[in-house]
């Protein structure tokens, strides 16, 4: 029941306006709830102010936070939404942590997808949306729009660089779990690409089920 969408990419490659337009085109035939990790689910917030505002960490601590907060997020929102037939479109999920922590942070992403599979506990999305754009323009959009920007954000452009890369090498690594949508270009046929893949992914459920 239910279908379960994330969307992936580096800063600035339009996650959360395109997240938010295809739900506006969604909704006029589905129920659809959209959500972003901590998304109000006030355990998980507490923990992602600890992330977001507060000094350096050690990046293993780092990682087990996010994984914690992440669970708590898809007990308490995702998986009751799922069991209530929505389609949930998450604004980052695990592929985050694998691109972020293991790749980027140089943790290893294997640990890092261990502590997130217990923390998933099988739940991984139906479908990934990954918003493909070069890191450099992600930031020059985000330098235009002069948006507020949290302790991940401030990380140098190596980080963001490797960012993308780890994102570069989940994807060859599984494919069948992402659909890759071409981010550089304008909103509106983004938006269009991306609602008609998720209209497949409604469609191919519904024969499924
Ligand atoms: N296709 C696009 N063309 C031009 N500007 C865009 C496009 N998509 C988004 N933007 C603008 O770029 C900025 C960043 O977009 P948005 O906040 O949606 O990105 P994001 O992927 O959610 O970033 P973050 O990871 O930092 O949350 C916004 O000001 C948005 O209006
Ligand atoms: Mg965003």
């Amino acid at each position: 029941m239910g279908l379960f969408i994330t969307f992936e990419g580096p800063e600035g490659s339009g996650k959360t306006t395109v997240l938010h337009a295809a739900a506006a085109e969604l909704e006029k035939a589905h129920h659809v709830v959209t959500t972003r990790e901590p998304g109000g689910v006030e355990t998980a917030e507490a923990i992602r102010n600890i992330l977001l505002e507060g000094d350096a960490m050690d990046g293993r601590t780092e990682a087990l936070l996010f994984a914690a907060a992440r669970r708590e997020h898809l007990v308490q929102k995702v998986l009751p939404a799922l069991d209530s037939g929505a389609i949930v479109l998450c604004d980052r999920f695990i592929d985050s942590s694998l691109a972020y922590q293991g790749y980027a942070r140089h943790i290893g992403v294997e640990g890092v997808e261990r502590i997130n599979d217990f923390a998933i506990e099988g739940h991984y999305p139906d479908m990934t949306i990954y918003l493909d754009i070069p890191a450099a323009l992600g930031r020059e959009r985000i330098a235009a729009n002069q948006r507020e920007q949290n302790r991940l954000d401030k990380e140098d452009h190596a980080f963001h660089d490797r960012v993308v890369a780890g994102y570069q090498q989940l994807i060859a690594r599984h494919p069948e779990r992402y659909t890759v949508v071409d981010a550089s270009r304008a909103v509106d046929d983004v938006v269009t690409d991306v609602v008609a893949v998720i209209r497949q992914q409604i469609e191919k459920k519904s024969l499924e089920n």
